[in-house]
């Protein structure tokens, strides 16, 4: 991606520019950010999705002003002619290439931060009422017109009267419709809330993710007991005196532990290896269709559902790591990139890394690139 050319998508600036200046700092409204944008699915294919047990979706009812959540499978929408309802869809990016196209377009942030497209459609006034959302959002409407207003607020008071997370004392600061092509971009903790201004409001929220310093840790650790195997030098103490206090637990076995803790953790490329793993660990409700090997001569293509990231020594893909150096190296790191190989890039690869990719491709987790 060329994070240094102004762009439509983010109101003229260059991706680089749009990081410094809003990232995580202030919102932004990206008048036609998409010249004749195609919502990714129709009504029909949301509902058809919404509909399936492994997709995560939910039904925000607000008739006669009584707010009702509903989680999926939903197997019946209400009328599209009945105001006041909404549909989510999450994941969208791992059912549908365009779903997955559309999210592609925003990999000049980290893909470790890039979360899923969700799909929104909803009948006039259908919203899920005001809200603040803990990660960045790029809100893009497809279709059909949204009334948004957001604010800064600080009071954070929830209604408790509700089955949503809605904001008691929403105090709106500014206030806009966005028309099909138009996006906005809000930062973690702002309050807004968008309402579908006539039927057929259909709205992309292409979301991220990120950890508290305690889950990611309380993920990470477990991670470290696959490479220790319980062998290793025992315990002993020569300078054991004689206890007053049998059940004190001494000072040295405490030692003892925190050391043999701290090694853990700091062997080489042990918290590299977690960390990538964890990071591309395929959601719950993903699956993958077994495939065949690569066919000689041809490329090779990131399935939409594969999570591939890389360091400085290691690749890794769906929640397995792979060292990798050299040529090898730079082609993996192509791969997860671009998420595709050319047929002349495979070729380069040695026999070890062609076996793996082999591998990859059974495993339905690339795909032969159609040439
Ligand atoms: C929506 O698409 O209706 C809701 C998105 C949001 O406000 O986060
Ligand atoms: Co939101």
């Amino acid at each position: 991606m060329q994070i240094d050319l102004p762009t439509p998508m983010l109101a003229g600036l260059s991706p680089a520019q749009f990081m410094r200046k809003h990232w995580q700092k202030k919102p932004l409204v990206v008048r036609q950010a998409f010249a004749d944008v195609q919502p990714p699915a129709s009504l029909k294919e949301l509902a058809a999705l919404a509909a399936r047990d492994d997709v995560e979706s939910r039904l925000v009812t607000a008739f006669d002003g009584a707010w009702k959540l509903k989680h999926g499978p939903i197997p019946r929408l209400p009328a599209m002619s009945k105001p006041g309802w909404t549909l989510l869809v999450q994941g969208l990016d791992q059912h549908l290439a365009d779903a997955r196209a559309l999210l592609d377009l925003f990999r000049f942030a980290p893909d470790a931060r890039l979360d899923d497209l969700m799909l929104s459609v909803a009948s006039d006034g259908g919203g899920v009422g005001p809200h603040f959302d803990s990660y960045d959002v790029f809100l893009i409407q497809l279709a059909g017109r949204r009334r948004w207003r957001i604010g800064a607020q600080r009071d954070a008071v929830l209604r408790d009267d509700v089955p949503l997370k809605i904001i008691a004392n929403f105090k709106p600061e500014q206030e806009f419709v966005l028309e099909p092509g138009d996006m906005l971009y809000l930062p973690p903790g702002w309050a807004h809330d968008g309402v579908a201004v006539g039927p057929g409001c259909m709205t992309g929220s292409v979301g991220f993710r990120a950890s508290t310093a305690e889950g990611l840790a309380a993920e990470l650790l477990p991670r470290f007991l696959d490479e220790i195997d319980g062998t290793g030098k025992l315990y002993a103490d020569p300078r054991q005196e004689a206890s007053a206090e049998p059940a004190r637990v001494p000072a040295a076995l405490l030692d003892f532990a925190r050391r043999a803790v701290e090694a853990a953790v700091q062997r080489p490329l042990a918290l590299e290896r977690a960390l990538g793993e964890a990071l591309t660990e395929p959601k719950a409700n993903v699956w993958f269709e077994l495939g065949e090997t690569l066919p000689p001569g041809q490329g090779a293509v990131l399935d939409r559902r594969s999570r591939m990231l890389y360091d400085d020594a290691q690749v890794f893909l769906n929640g397995e790591s792979f060292r990798a150096s050299g040529r090898d190296a730079v082609l993996m790191r192509g791969l997860a990139d671009r998420r595709a190989l050319t047929a002349a890039e495979v070729a380069r690869l040695s026999p070890g890394a062609r076996e793996l990719l082999d591998q990859w491709t059974e495993d339905g987790w690339v795909q032969p690139l159609a040439s």
